[in-house]
């Protein structure tokens, strides 16, 4: 028998404003064409007022404990994926936990940009596999449009706020691949690359907060190649491929990398989750968002295949193959 860490269920909350491509265009010189020719966006959500990072991950964590059917007492670690923490320190985890009512185990922040699920997802992983803990929440949350400079139309179009959750559990099998649980996780990041997508502040350098900067077209350049690399990984260790997966969920950033890396891995693009349309690109959150919609549609069911992939700054990029 081996330890699996095995997802017993998926929540998401978006905030309720909406915000369509046409009500940027009266903000910002942009057009609806411009945004969905280039990304596939149509509309993001984005926070209210007042409404924090841990707002978001609680919510999306209580619909995850309630997908999951467990109490909120039974989690002993929780994870928060974030670059958009509520403040510098304490880390949002233990906001989450406490607005949980949660006061054993522990809680932290990873941060690992738009690759955060992934980071999250290999290192609870770890954590559970390696019994320290038995029952996690994983979390993704971000409120991006607090780090974007709204009169930045290269940027200020293509992120949106949001949380998505999973609960994974310890679980003692006989670990097959053919049993539930992560079967796989690959992580990678290289910091030469660093000032093609960062954020122009920070405690230690400004004492700002700061916003984001990105060189599109760079970013585009190296995503895919690096996103489909580490797929194969995945696909090398575990022995199956691309026609074995049931569902592809890849981080939502954009339409294009999206199609570029299904096509170059030869996926059927009918097992492709895309939400990017409706979400925008919610970072850390942009996964566990695209899980929760497809579970909760009846695509995702117990005992699919799924890749997860994602990639973003630092750079940072990670592929997990998990048996539903
Ligand atoms: N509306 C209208 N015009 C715009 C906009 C906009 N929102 N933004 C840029 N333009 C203009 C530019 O000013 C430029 O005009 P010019 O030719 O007069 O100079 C023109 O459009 C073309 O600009 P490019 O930057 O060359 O446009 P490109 O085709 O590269 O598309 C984009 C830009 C969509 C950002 C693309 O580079 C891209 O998708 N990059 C990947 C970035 C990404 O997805 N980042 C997410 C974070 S990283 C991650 O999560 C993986």
């Amino acid at each position: 028998m081996t330890i699996r860490s095995v997802i017993l269920g998926a929540g998401c909350y978006l905030p309720s404003r909406v915000v369509t491509n046409d009500e940027l265009a009266k903000t910002v010189d942009t057009s609806n064409e411009w945004i969905l020719q280039r990304t596939g966006i149509r509309e993001r959500h984005i926070a209210a007022p007042g409404e924090l990072t841990s707002d978001l991950g609680i919510k999306a964590a209580q619909a995850a404990l309630a997908a999951a059917k467990v109490d909120a007492q039974s989690i002993d670690l929780i994870v928060v994926a974030t670059s958009t923490p509520d403040n510098t320190f304490p880390a949002s985890a233990v906001t989450v936990q406490a607005g949980l009512g949660i006061t054993k185990g522990a809680a932290f922040d990873l941060q690992a940009v738009c690759s955060g699920f992934v980071f999250g997802l290999s290192t609870v992983d770890a954590l559970l596999r390696a019994g320290n803990f038995k029952r996690a929440l994983l979390i993704g949350a971000e409120t991006f449009s607090r780090i974007l400079d709204w009169t930045d139309r290269t940027t200020c179009v293509l992120f949106g706020d949001g949380a998505g959750a999973v609960v994974i559990e310890a679980q003692d099998q006989p670990g097959q691949m053919t049993d539930r649980g992560v079967l796989t996780t690959h992580l990678r990041s290289d910091g030469r690359h660093k000032l093609k997508l960062y954020v122009d502040g920070g405690p230690s350098s400004t004492q700002t907060v700061g916003h984001l900067r990105m060189e599109g077209k760079e970013v585009f350049k190296h995503a895919v190649t690096m996103i489909t690399d580490v797929i194969r990984d995945a696909f090398a260790a575990t022995g199956y491929t691309a026609q074995d997966l049931d569902w592809f969920v890849p981080h939502q950033a954009n339409r294009r990398i999206i199609d570029g890396s299904v096509h170059k891995l030869g996926l059927d693009p009918a097992k492709v989750v895309i939400t990017v349309d409706k979400h925008g690109n919610t970072s850390a959150a942009s996964i566990p968002l695209a899980l929760c919609v497809a579970i909760a549609d009846g695509r995702i069911k117990q005992g699919d295949l799924v890749m997860f992939e994602a990639m973003g700054g630092g750079f940072t990029w990670g592929s997990a193959l998990v048996r539903m």
